[in-house]
């Protein structure tokens, strides 16, 4: 299946080519800040101009651009100073903030090819892997719909370096990427295209020797008594798609990622207000990070056994739409009373958690989800909120965390969360009112996963961004597939 993954608009490669014989647009020299002296091995005349430039325009502050023309004795047309900030606060992070707000900046300043000087980097102990792969983050831009298309390019960045090493780390880097940009399309589109049914053939484009993937729709869903999902659907005249991959790398037991996949949610009879509510195409960016994962974790060939599920359906109002009240049983065999129907994820995804583990005992679950607007509330969109049982799988996700600046933050699950949830005349209520609401959303997910070892990742704040950060511009971010390939490569092994 062809369509779903239209590529980088920007080539990378690695080079072993000295900064002055580089032919090109322009060459990027990264400077920590208040160091004027970084490139004196590129003769007389460069050392000059860097020099009197440091006086005045520039000093190399994190992200500061500056283009001059170059001296005559090398090949680049021009030089493009970018900070890198502090020496001693340099991190990945800064490096891949650099290289987005670096390769944003050349494309706008309409520069086709350009060449990366790799040695501060190196010398900070950091990779210019990092430089590229913000490079690459932040050139992604969503296109499909706009029918005049003259967009400046940057074509081409060539890393100057002999290292094998970075040119595997950057390969690597490059199918990451990839999968985010895949994710990030899924996302972007807007709901009318993105039907469950559009969804599954996005999963299906995924299909080769490693990954098999199976779409079960509603007769299926009902045969496998999964109603509360059924329950979301009911509203809708699109058809739901219930789609499960596996990802075969790997002899051992799977671990199970389920992303929550609402292609729009507009509360159901619980309607949201109008305000805001075409964002609601985003309540899908948990399954696309799934799709995503998957995408790069076969590309990758890690040596891994992965599940994927995305319960997918729209949650719209409508003649046949569930209603507060009502009562739905799961895969499980436990009753919900759906309180609220703007709280669908947690039921979408009760039923993938008991059908994950009915049918793989996984040895774990990830459930990835925009699941509530208390999430913003309280980490704003700067932290995914993460709740779990099992402190191994909470603290290597931390650790991956860390690496990917995919930050999260450790909620609580208390027990007596669980009064919160308790229903009068069934067994669990899917609304624990508004005190606590994303951690008793959480909870409800807990009472389906029970023993399994599991990690919910609540995205609702960092899915979608509202303005253009370094390397994430706005519009869907992706978030979660470089979170959890990271865990992946670390933890898994
Ligand atoms: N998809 C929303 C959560 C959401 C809100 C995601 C804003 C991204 C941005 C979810 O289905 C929802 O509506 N949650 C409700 C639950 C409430 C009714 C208990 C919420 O958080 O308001
Ligand atoms: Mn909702
Ligand atoms: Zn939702």
């Amino acid at each position: 299946m062809q369509g779903f993954v239209l590529g980088f608009n920007m080539n990378i490669s690695v080079n072993n080519i000295k900064e002055t014989n580089c032919r090109c647009d322009v060459l990027i020299l990264p400077i920590t800040e208040g160091d004027s002296d970084l490139y004196k091995n590129l003769g007389a005349s460069i050392r000059k101009l860097i020099k009197k430039i440091f006086s005045k325009e520039f000093s190399g502050k994190q992200n500061e651009v500056l283009i001059i023309p170059a001296p005559s004795d090398i090949r680049a047309g021009r030089i493009l100073l970018i900070g890198l900030g502090k020496k001693a606060e340099a991190s990945a992070e800064r490096i891949r903030q650099a290289g987005g707000k670096a390769a944003a900046y050349l494309r706008d300043m309409g520069m086709k090819n350009a060449a990366l000087s790799t040695a501060v980097i190196s010398s900070l102990k950091l990779s210019p892997a990092d430089f590229a792969e913000g490079a690459l983050l932040g050139l992604y831009t969503f296109k499909k719909y706009q029918t005049k298309n003259n967009d400046k390019k940057l074509r081409s960045l060539i890393v100057l370096s002999h290292s094998r090493e970075l040119k595997k780390n950057i390969d690597r880097i490059k199918a990451i990427t990839s999968a985010v940009y895949f994710s990030k399309d899924l996302i972007n589109t807007p709901s009318n295209d993105m039907t469950p049914a559009h969804l599954a053939k996005a999963a299906l484009s995924l299909k080769n020797k490693r990954i098999s993937v199976k779409v079960f729709g509603r007769r299926d869903a009902e045969r496998l008594g999964m109603n509360v999902y059924l329950s979301v659907t009911k509203g809708s005249h699109e058809q739901p798609k219930f789609i499960v991959l596996e990802y075969k790398g790997a002899k051992s037991k799977p671990l199970a990622l389920i992303g929550k996949s609402i292609t729009f949610d507009s509360g159901g009879i619980s309607l949201k207000p109008s305000d805001g509510m075409e964002k609601m195409k985003y309540d899908m960016a948990g399954g696309a990070a799934v799709l995503g994962v998957l995408k790069a974790a076969s590309e990758l060939k890690l040596p891994v056994n992965l599940v994927g599920i995305l319960p997918a359906t729209e949650n719209l109002p409508g003649g046949s739409a569930t209603k507060p009240g009502d009562i739905a049983k799961a895969i499980t065999g436990k009753t919900v009373e759906i309180i609220n129907t703007d709280a669908e994820g947690r039921l979408i995804l009760a039923d993938a958690i008991g059908y994950a583990i009915k049918h793989f005992k996984p040895k774990a679950i990830i459930d990835i989800a925009t699941l509530t607007g208390a999430c913003s509330v309280a980490l704003g969109n700067e932290a995914i909120a993460m709740m779990g049982n099992d402190r191994k799988l909470l603290d290597d996700i931390k650790k991956s965390a860390k690496n990917t600046y995919e930050r999260v933050w450790e909620m609580p699950l208390f027990d007596e969360y669980k009064e919160y949830i308790k229903s009068d005349i069934a067994d669990i209520k899917n609304t624990g009112g508004k005190n606590g609401s994303l951690v008793t959303a959480a909870y409800f997910l807990y009472e389906f996963a029970e023993k399994t070892p599991w990690v919910h990742l609540d995205i609702a704040g960092t899915a979608w961004v509202e303005k253009d950060k370094p390397y994430i511009p706005k519009g869907a971010s992706g978030i979660g597939v470089r979170l959890i390939i990271d865990y992946l490569r670390s933890a898994l092994r």
